[in-house]
């Protein structure tokens, strides 16, 4: 019988209400989906954008195993110390080297004598700041993975579709998976790919249903319509959790499947 590994991408958390998600669903989604590992993307945690100490900690406490972030990564201050002291909180690893924190690590799976690394990194195209080439750095930051696992899952943060489905190409059958995540509206898109690696263009938020991508509509239709400079606020109301569940291979790091897991309820 193949051993394999069951790992969950949950995709961007939207301030409290998708931090409340987390905390309640993750525990039986884990049991429910025989769950090994834990991945999700948290840049805009606290508040709608950003991350801190106590948003990061809440969600590894709630039992995620490793937090990815993006463009919106240092719009709290603590996250630069949070990222220099936490490694299981990255950033893109394309940002200079001298920028704290880091933008890959590897993690032992708890119930299995296994690791997975995870990697984050941010797209060019219609981004800010335009970071170092995406598909270079992916070839710098395997060379350092390789003889660690080869379960390897990279959040592949960014924007135009485009971009986003060419480093799948690039990546295929070098890593178990590439997930899309920063458009907040899930693509209906995962697949495996012809070398063995699981796809999906975004995995989609989790957060405010009732929401333009998890902000409250009011103030963005606001902005939309007066081009005025207006402040967002985190959208509140019925949620929606988005989601891949990859299953892979534990010796040869190729993912066996992909599935999209959307759940959606009333939190209180
Ligand atoms: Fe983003």
């Amino acid at each position: 019988m193949t051993e394999t590994v069951r790992i969950l991408f949950i995709g961007d958390i939207i301030g409290r209400p998708g931090r409340h998600v987390v905390r309640k669903w993750l525990p039986t989604l884990r049991k429910e989906l025989a769950i090994d590992f834990v991945i999700a993307n948290g840049e805009n945690a606290a508040g709608g954008i950003g991350i801190t100490e106590g948003t990061a900690k809440e969600l590894l406490d709630a039992g995620v195993d490793c937090l990815t972030t993006g463009n919106h990564v240092w719009k709290q201050k603590e996250a630069l110390q949070l990222l220099s002291r936490e490694n299981r909180v990255l950033r893109p690893a394309n940002f200079p080297p001298e920028t704290p924190g880091c933008g890959w690590c590897v993690l032992l799976v708890k119930n299995k004598p296994v690791s997975v690394a995870v990697v984050n990194i941010m797209g060019q195209v219609f981004m800010k700041p335009i970071l170092d080439c995406p598909f270079k750095t992916l070839d710098k930051v395997l060379e350092q993975i390789h003889p660690k696992t080869p379960l390897i899952v990279v959040d592949f943060h960014a924007e135009a579709t485009s971009e986003k489905q060419a480093f799948a190409y690039y990546a295929d059958g070098r890593v178990t998976a590439v997930i899309g995540t920063h458009t907040h509206v899930a693509t209906a898109d995962e697949r495996l790919m012809s070398k063995g690696t699981a796809f999906i263009t975004d995995v989609g938020m989790t957060g405010a249903i009732e929401s333009v991508i998890g902000m409250r509509v009011n103030e963005v239709l606001y902005h939309f319509v007066t081009k005025l400079p207006t402040k967002f606020e985190v959208a509140t109301g019925k949620v929606k959790l988005c989601a891949v569940l990859i299953e892979a291979n534990i010796k040869t790091g190729k993912a066996l499947s992909i599935q999209r897991i959307e759940r959606e309820g009333e939190i209180g």
